[in-house]
C-alpha cells in the first residue's frame, strides 16, 4: 500500500531520527507533528517547535499538556531563527526537521509560510543536521501565495549539490486540484 502524504512524511522522520536526538517542528500549528516528533525522540530527546502565530503556540502547548509531553519546547518565533534557539549540544544531535507549509487549518488564511523565510530556515538547519539526517517539507500550495512559495522552493532544492544532499519528491500526480506533496532533503555522508 502506498503511504499517504502525512504518513510518508512521518515514515521518513522515523527512518532518519534516533531516540535521544534533537528535532525541529518548524511549523507547529495545532501541534500534531510536535506530538509525533516527541514520541520519535523519546524522553531523552527534545523537540523544538516554532510558529509565528499566538493561536498555534497556544494550541500546541495545550495538546502537549493534554498528553503530558515534557520533551518539547514551543517558541513563538520564525523558523528562520530556529537554530539560534538551540544549544551547541542540541545542534550536534540534530536528527531532523519537519515543515508543513501553508496556513493553519481553521485559522487566518492570510498567515502563510513564505519562501524567503522557509529557505533561510532550511539552510540553517542543513548546516547543522547530522549525516543522514532529514528535512521533510510537506508542501501545501493551493492557497494564495502558495504557488510562488512552491516555485521558489523547487528552484532552491534543485540546485542543492547532489554530493552533499539527496533530494526526494513524493506526491500523487493524478489527484485533482492542488494536492500537497513532499520534498525530503537528506544530508549525505562524506
Ligand atoms: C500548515 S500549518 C502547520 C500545521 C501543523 N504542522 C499541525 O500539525 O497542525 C503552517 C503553520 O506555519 C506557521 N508559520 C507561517 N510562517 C512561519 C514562520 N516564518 N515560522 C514559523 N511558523 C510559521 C503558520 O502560522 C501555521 O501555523
Amino acid at each position: 500500500m502506498m503511504k499517504g502524504i502525512l504518513q510518508f512524511s512521518h515514515h521518513l522522520i522515523e527512518e532518519a531520527v534516533n531516540k535521544g536526538e534533537t528535532v525541529i517542528d518548524a511549523t507547529c500549528g495545532n501541534g500534531h507533528d510536535t506530538v509525533f516528533l516527541s514520541k520519535v525522540v523519546g524522553e531523552g530527546g527534545h523537540v523544538y517547535g516554532f510558529d509565528i502565530q499566538e493561536q498555534a503556540i497556544l494550541n500546541t502547548r495545550e495538546l502537549l499538556a493534554s498528553q503530558k509531553i515534557k520533551n518539547a519546547t514551543i517558541i513563538k518565533d520564525s523558523h528562520s531563527n530556529a537554530i539560534h534557539h538551540l544549544s551547541v549540544d542540541q545542534l550536534t544531535s540534530l536528527g531532523g526537521a519537519i515543515f508543513n507549509l501553508g496556513y493553519l487549518p481553521g485559522s487566518d488564511k492570510g498567515i502563510v509560510t513564505k519562501s524567503e523565510t522557509t529557505i533561510l530556515a532550511i539552510e540553517g538547519i542543513l548546516t547543522h543536521l547530522k549525516e543522514n539526517g532529514v528535512v521533510v517539507l510537506v508542501v501545501y500550495h493551493g492557497h494564495e501565495g502558495g504557488e510562488l512559495e512552491k516555485r521558489n522552493i523547487m528552484e532552491y532544492v534543485h540546485q542543492l549539490d547532489q554530493k552533499l544532499h539527496s533530494v526526494l519528491y513524493y506526491g500523487f500526480i493524478n489527484q485533482k486540484n492542488t494536492p500537497p506533496f513532499i520534498i525530503a532533503i537528506e544530508k549525505r555522508t562524506n
